[in-house]
């Protein structure tokens, strides 16, 4: 075989160098290795060679076979790279472009409800408290009236925290034990809103959450009435729903209250939405702030606030307020 490989590869080698992009390389690998190509051509010849020269001359030609074979992959790779940077750069997006008015995120919709309440009793003069999510059984059962052992614990589906004695350390059931963190903290007259996440062994269906959120009231100063609370309902009623809405008061019971009641609002349509429960603060519970029931008497609330916000956007799920499911919540 008078063919000089050497001379081949070195020629086919920087061939392939010089290949500016796949379809010439793909062209150079027609050329090198198809049917017209030198190596192809050579091995047919092979057949005119005497064994033993045939032997020796198949083998150079299979590897230059595979020389060839190597260096179109390692240049194939090479452009792939390089025509992959090329699109990614072309491609490129400049996301500060994007329409920012509507792609920017906004506060969940319980956020929404929970800072409209705070701003509208802010401006009505109240205060904001807060009060630990984790709290001892005195403040969340004991100072409010409930005796231990008392049936009125049950209404509660309490969550215990493995800490300190058996059952002494819970998940606050409702916001009313941070009334008396706000009694031991401040000097009356007091007027403050609680508004904080409340926890309770429940099953998630439409109208529950094992997690959920209430805001509590508490007033407390000289002279105050049933009458005062009744009136600052109506009053809370009108501003955060609207003129066409009103409320009203029924008798009920909690421990921590004497009388109490719960309180109601009605729609324009005419129907009655229960939104929570309401009272004159017990004298227990008075003193078991610190306060002289003597001298200081006041009334509390408490209500659910995720009801709210399911009401205002007519969502009659409560679990979709938690499923955080982006094209949910997006769309308040
Ligand atoms: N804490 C009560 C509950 O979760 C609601 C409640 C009722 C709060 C009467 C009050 C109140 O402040 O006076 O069921």
């Amino acid at each position: 075989m008078d063919l000089d490989l050497d001379q081949h590869l070195a020629d086919a080698s920087a061939l392939i160098a010089e290949a500016a992009d796949l379809d010439a390389l793909g062209a150079l690998d027609t050329e090198l290795l198809g049917r017209k190509s030198v190596v192809t051509e050579a091995r047919r010849g092979l057949g005119d060679l005497d064994p033993d020269r045939r032997r020796e001359a198949g083998s150079r030609l299979n590897d230059a076979r595979a020389a060839l074979e190597g260096l179109l992959e390692g240049r194939r790779v090479e452009l792939e790279a390089g025509e992959r940077t090329v699109r990614l750069e072309a491609e490129r997006m400049d996301l500060t472009e994007l329409d920012r008015g509507r792609r920017l995120g906004h506060r969940h919709v319980v956020t929404q409800t929970w800072e409209r309440l705070e701003d509208l009793f802010v401006g009505m003069g109240y205060t904001v408290a807060e009060g630990p999510e984790i709290e001892d059984e005195w403040h969340n059962f004991g100072a409010l009236n409930f005796p231990p052992g008392h049936p009125a614990r049950d209404m509660y589906d309490t969550l215990y925290v493995d800490y300190g004695d058996p059952l002494s350390t819970l998940l606050r059931t409702h916001t009313s034990p941070v009334q008396i963190r706000v009694m031991e903290t401040e000097e009356p007259p007091i007027y403050s809103i609680m508004p904080g996440r409340v926890f309770r062994s429940d099953t998630a269906d439409a109208t529950h959450m094992p997690v959920f959120h209430q805001i509590e009231a508490l007033v407390i100063d000289r002279d105050i009435t049933f009458g005062d609370l009744a009136g600052t309902l109506e009053a809370f009623t009108t501003a955060y729903f609207g003129a066409g809405f009103t409320s009203r008061l029924r008798p009920s019971y909690f421990p921590f209250t004497e009388p109490s009641a719960e309180f109601d609002i009605r729609r324009p349509d005419g129907s009655w939405l229960e939104l929570g429960g309401c009272g004159m603060v017990h004298p227990n519970v008075l003193r078991a702030g610190g306060l002289d029931p003597e001298e200081w008497s006041g009334f509390a609330f408490g209500f659910g606030l995720d009801r709210l916000a399911l009401m205002r956007h007519g969502i009659d799920d409560l679990r979709e307020l938690f499923r955080n499911d982006h094209r949910f919540l997006s769309q308040f």
